[in-house]
């Protein structure tokens, strides 16, 4: 029988630490590394299987209407072609995730310039290359004309999700009562995922059963959301994505990729494999929506918050739920009685918005913690201590308690760490020769979700450990940290642990979405070592809290047994499962944290340096030190592109995307970011697993951003309110 747990109440016997044996937390290298580095580690367009086809998309090369015909025969024609295919079903949603929304239903409709309209199959992957090119396709005209413009007056505007709206009180009131009040309105541009590894999946059929290699972020959910494609049962599709080189939200669901190749290898009868370029990842996978955001914010004399207004636009195609939820951590960070938060769509022709690295909180903060920068500027008061005298009791919004709360703890530590009273009041107070030199600081907030989760744990006979999940590593850690939940709690040194992922055929994980992987995933694995623990206790007819496992020998009270012993032949299974319950409801959870930036900023050409960064976090549990620390650094050079560089460039003309490629989309590279800094505010939150561990992943991109722009006010005084910063509007 499952070890379930739902959590319905927090979960304070701290059994992690209890262990004691040094393992959890450490900062361990990743397992997979070294196969990683040499080349070994298969990601999704690798595998190489007898007898495979090579599928490649045609594009849409129009942004709208319907394709009238295609000039199949001068196409089959060409070397080594052996099919072409447009069936309708091939065009999902990869934005959605999740079986049954796919909005985008009909291949031969045109959503968008560029989307897929055919795959082309051949003997190699050079040939279908060739033949996608050569193929013609007539277009059929739209009876209306198509808007490209989320500011266009022509653009249809609809009220976002209803979740996402509060009203409460009176901001309007608040505001003119105000002794001090910002009414600012920010800016933000689209981003791309941007995961280093492009799109691919491999398709074969043995019979009626499908296995899918891909690069995928959640395979439970996938296998739902290929079957359904397909019109074929869950049990018929296994997925396999051991490695995955990125997501960041844009491999959250399943793409037109897998469902393309499934569709390809079973008429052809052999594999399939089919690879998207890295331009057709950019124009098709998905996007963030631009946001637009009006800021209010209302003060009384001592810089407290009475009211917070957070309106925003963002935009996706006619008839698709997502919405970027902008005000997610502004609905809970500060207090202030009187709120207006809301989120509008625009509906425009672009390529489908989704979610892309820290949905929400990577825009909304950025743009939240400008705004109070210059409210701390107007009250007179240092921007740290506006902060924490806004930190409310409980969430405003909700009305219920925080799970923990460690916002003001970070601000110290980072406003510590990184000497922030050395910081200059007054803008332009700091020179160096050419540069302008400021400092800035900023809030860091993500919600922290647990999501169901089984994994299955082996004990062998030999000693060693097996963990089983179909969990995904998309360059996170997870190998790592699930291994060192088991070793902890099973006395078993990190060589004899071994993790396998990436199967769908292994217990149901949650996926790596939303940063709630490592909290959940390793919850089950907790919950399957204890079923494991219990079993061993039982032998010694004792409880399992008494019993200690260390270097091989199980202890409980005065008994002792060496553990193989105890295993005696027969392997111990455990199998855990994680549910959120009645305390992931009651109290509001986030992961917190602070950044604090110095840039240099070029008085001659405008050009921003950022010299360093400061970031305090505090996630929870800290499973391993290194590789936590690694996704703070991956954050916040994520908020160095969002500051400086990131911007995706539509032509107005019909949506199409100009920059489509790491040579135009620009992603900040070694000589854009500094030495970055990390220190953890450690605690252990109760109610937000039993592991006490919460989201860190994608926190370290949630506001920092904005401490960049205040670095650049204070160093330049030019307040910019349009992101990217380029050089262009600081000159
Ligand atoms: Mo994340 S954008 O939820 O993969």
């Amino acid at each position: 029988m499952t070890n379930t747990l739902t959590m319905d109440k927090p979960d304070v016997r701290n059994r992690l630490d209890a262990m004691a044996q040094g393992i959890i937390g450490a900062p361990l290298d990743r397992p997979e590394g070294p196969l990683k580095v040499v080349g070994t580690a298969t990601y999704a367009s690798e595998w190489q299987l007898p007898d495979m086809a090579y599928g490649v998309f045609a594009r849409a090369t129009v942004p709208a209407g319907k394709v009238a015909s295609i000039d199949r025969e001068a196409v089959l024609a060409m070397p080594g072609v052996l099919a072409i295919h447009d069936d309708p079903r091939m065009l999902v949603n990869p934005a959605q995730g999740g079986a049954g929304k796919k909005p985008l239903q009909d291949i031969r409709e045109i959503h968008y310039f560029g989307q897929t309209v055919a795959l082309v199959v051949a003997e190699t992957f050079e040939q279908a290359t060739a033949a996608a090119k050569a193929l013609k396709v007539e277009y059929a005209a739209p009876d209306d004309a198509s808007v490209f413009d989320p500011e266009s007056s022509a653009a249809t505007v609809e009220h976002g999700p209803d979740t996402q709206r509060v009203q409460t009180g009176d901001l309007d009131k608040a505001m003119a009562d105000a002794a001090f009040s910002v009414d600012v309105t920010y800016t933000t541009a689209g981003h791309a995922s941007a995961a280093m590894e492009p799109h691919a999946s491999i398709a074969s059929w043995q019979g009626d059963q499908l296995t899918l290699r891909g690069s995928l972020q959640m395979l439970n959910y996938n296998v739902a959301e290929l079957a359904d494609s397909l019109a074929v049962g869950q049990s018929q599709v296994r997925i396999l994505s051991p490695y995955v080189g990125g997501g960041f939200g844009s491999k959250l669901g399943v793409g037109e990729d897998s469902v393309a190749a499934a569709i390809a290898s079973r008429e052809l009868g052999r594999p399939v494999r089919v690879d998207m370029s890295r331009q057709q990842v950019f124009e098709t996978v998905m996007r963030r929506s631009e946001t637009r955001q009006r800021l209010r914010l209302a003060a009384r004399a001592d810089g407290v918050l009475t009211g917070i207004g957070h309106e925003c636009l963002v935009s996706n195609l006619p008839g698709e739920q997502y919405a970027e939820p902008v005000t997610q951590a502004t609905e809970f960070l500060y207090g202030g009685e009187n709120r207006m938060l809301s989120v509008d769509v625009a509906r425009i022709v672009r390529l489908c918005a989704g979610s892309v690295r820290a949905p929400g909180e990577a825009v909304g903060m950025q743009a939240l913690e400008s705004a109070m920068d210059e409210l701390a500027e107007k009250v007179g008061i240092d921007p740290v201590e506006l902060r924490k005298r806004n930190i409310p009791a409980i969430d405003p919004s909700q009305g219920t308690p925080y799970s923990s709360n460690t916002l003001a703890k970070c601000l110290d530590a980072g406003a510590a760490r990184f000497g922030w009273d050395q910081r200059q009041t007054q803008t332009c107070a700091t020179r160096e020769g050419e540069w302008w030199i400021g400092m800035g600081v900023a809030s860091a907030a993500r919600v922290h979700k647990l999501v169901e989760a089984s994994a299955r744990v082996t004990l062998a006979s030999d000693g060693t450990v097996k963990v089983e999940t179909d969990m995904t590593d998309i360059g996170t850690g997870t190998y790592a940290v699930l291994g060192q939940i088991a070793g902890e709690m099973l006395g078993t040194p990190i060589e004899k642990v071994s993790v396998c992922l990436g199967d769908s055929a292994l217990p149901a994980g949650p996926g790596s979405g939303g940063s709630w992987g490592a909290a959940s995933s390793g919850s089950a694995v907790f919950l399957a070592c204890e079923q494991i623990r219990q079993a061993l206790a039982k032998k010694f007819q004792g409880d399992e809290e008494a019993l200690s496992l260390k270097d091989g020998i199980a202890r409980l009270g005065e008994a002792s047994a060496m553990v193989v012993d105890l295993v005696a032949g027969k392997p111990i299974v455990g199998e855990g499962t994680i549910k959120p319950g009645e305390t992931s409801k009651a109290t509001r959870q986030a992961s917190y944290g602070a950044f604090f930036a110095e840039v240099a900023v070029n008085a001659y050409t405008g050009e921003t340096r950022v010299r360093r960064m400061t970031g305090a976090f505090g996630i929870g549990r800290v499973l391993n030190e290194k590789t936590a620390t690694s996704q703070c650094y991956g954050g916040m050079t994520w908020s160095i592109g969002s500051a400086l560089t990131e911007e995706l460039a539509f032509d107005l003309r019909d949506g199409h995307l100009v920059n489509h490629d790491l040579a135009e989309y620009h992603v900040p590279v070694n000589l854009d970011v500094p030495a970055l800094e990390v220190v953890f505010v450690e605690e252990r939150d109760p109610h937000a697993s039993p592991i006490q561990a919460k989201g860190v992943g994608e926190l370290g991109i949630c506001g920092g951003a904005g401490a960049i722009a205040n670095a650049i006010y204070n160093a330049c005084g030019v307040r910019v309110r349009d992101f990217p910063m380029t050089l262009d509007k600081i000159i």
